[in-house]
């Protein structure tokens, strides 16, 4: 039985033919001889398999790059959302506000905290809408949890000025967001803990999954560490039943590797995204390109942008090599997995809307000026522009 939006995904189901332009081009990534090299020696002189030296210093890399004073390594951004409750002891009874369009993950650990998911309508930028947020709070909230979607970070000013109102923890979904910033300040280093994912298709990626959960907090990180690995506070002695969530050695080797990169894949991106910009400003009638602020340093994880005729241009592109996607498709309140919250199609109106005509276009960073070319040029014959 076909329930909600799920009719919607049907018509998706393109086969990109002949591909010009991929989404993600991951075997183009740099430095394979080097992260080999490094695995090499794992495997045949450390054998530390799990919390090596390599998580350590990627641990501590990565909270400079985000700002803060610690970050846990975790096997997913998943559970960096997930354990980032459990150690703030959110779970039955308690309400966390958040996004009906981001990725199932942000959503799902709220329901597998056995907390209630309530979300909240989004704005023109995709993220969640500040003004909407205060009318949801209710005794029972704990916490909001903004998603930097696209990896254009939330209006995390006002956002925390609710947050610090009402007595409220904000998690950052900052999955997409690695070193996205506003006025300077890094994504994941603005709520009680920032939670980033290193999936293959995100900016910093590892070779298959890891996470990461930034927070200034010593008191949270020293429970963070202890719940990824059992609740040990030793080899023979556990203080709380914990979780097996450790960030693997051999993928934290890979991440300190392209951890070199970060910069200059931020910075690709960044261009690619002027570069559609300027190529799709002649299609205004019909498209509208993603928001920019002067004060946000926005990474592009993906580029979307909205338009007319969506359903028919994700299928020319496609059909024409171009490998579009769109992220995401069915909102969250209207999956089946959340009919038990008793929402329903025109709750968060602005969210429904932006899941009928956004569409995400090819941005990473190992792109050709000529692909960008192409897409833009396709885009100008669906259009006839
Ligand atoms: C917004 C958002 N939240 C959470 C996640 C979950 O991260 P992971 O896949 O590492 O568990 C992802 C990515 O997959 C994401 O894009």
């Amino acid at each position: 039985m076909k329930v909600g939006y799920s009719y919607l995904i049907d018509q998706f189901s393109v086969n990109t033919k002949n591909v010009k332009v991929k989404y993600i081009d991951l075997p183009k990534q740099a430095h394979a001889e080097d992260m080999l090299n490094d695995i090499r020696e794992l495997l045949l002189k450390t054998g530390q398999y799990t919390l090596g030296p390599q998580v350590k210093e990627f641990e501590t890399r990565f909270a400079q790059v985000c700002q803060t004073r610690h970050a846990v390594g975790l096997n997913s951004g998943t559970d960096a959302l997930f354990l980032s409750m459990k150690v703030l002891n959110i779970g039955p009874g308690d309400e966390v506000i958040t996004a009906p369009n981001s990725f199932l993950a942000t959503t799902a650990s709220i329901a597998n905290v056995g907390a209630r998911p309530v979300f909240v309508d989004v704005d023109d930028e995709y993220n969640i809408d500040p003004n909407l947020i205060e009318a949801a709070i209710t005794p029972r909230t704990k916490s909001i949890i903004p998603v930097h979607l696209t990896g254009n970070p939330a209006d995390m000013r006002r956002i925390m000025d609710i947050a610090k109102r009402h007595k409220l923890h904000v998690i950052e979904d900052a999955a997409q967001a690695v070193s996205a910033t506003i006025d300077g300040k890094a994504a994941g280093s603005f709520g009680i803990t920032g939670c980033f994912s290193m999936h293959p298709l995100k900016n910093l990626n590892v070779w298959g999954d890891g996470g990461m959960a930034t927070t200034n907090s010593k008191e949270l990180y020293d429970k963070l560490m202890l719940l990824r690995n059992h609740g040990e506070k030793n080899r023979d002695e556990c203080v709380i039943w914990g979780y097996n969530s450790r960030l693997d050695t051999l993928q934290a080797i890979v991440a300190l590797r392209l951890m070199n990169d970060l910069d200059d894949i931020t910075n690709t991106r960044i261009k690619h995204a002027r570069i559609y910009d300027e190529g799709l400003a002649r299609l205004s009638d019909y498209i509208t390109v993603p928001p920019r602020k002067p004060n946000v340093r926005q990474v592009y994880h993906t580029y979307v942008v909205q338009a007319k005729d969506r359903n028919n241009l994700y299928k020319y592109l496609n059909e024409n090599g171009v490998e579009a996607k769109i992220h995401y498709p069915v909102p969250l309140h209207l999956q089946e997995a959340a009919q038990y919250l008793g929402y329903k199609e025109g709750d968060f109106p602005v969210c429904e809307a932006q899941a009928r005509s956004i569409l995400t276009l090819p941005v990473h960073q190992h792109l050709t000026e000529g692909q960008l070319g192409y897409v833009i040029e396709t885009m100008r014959k669906f259009y006839k522009a």
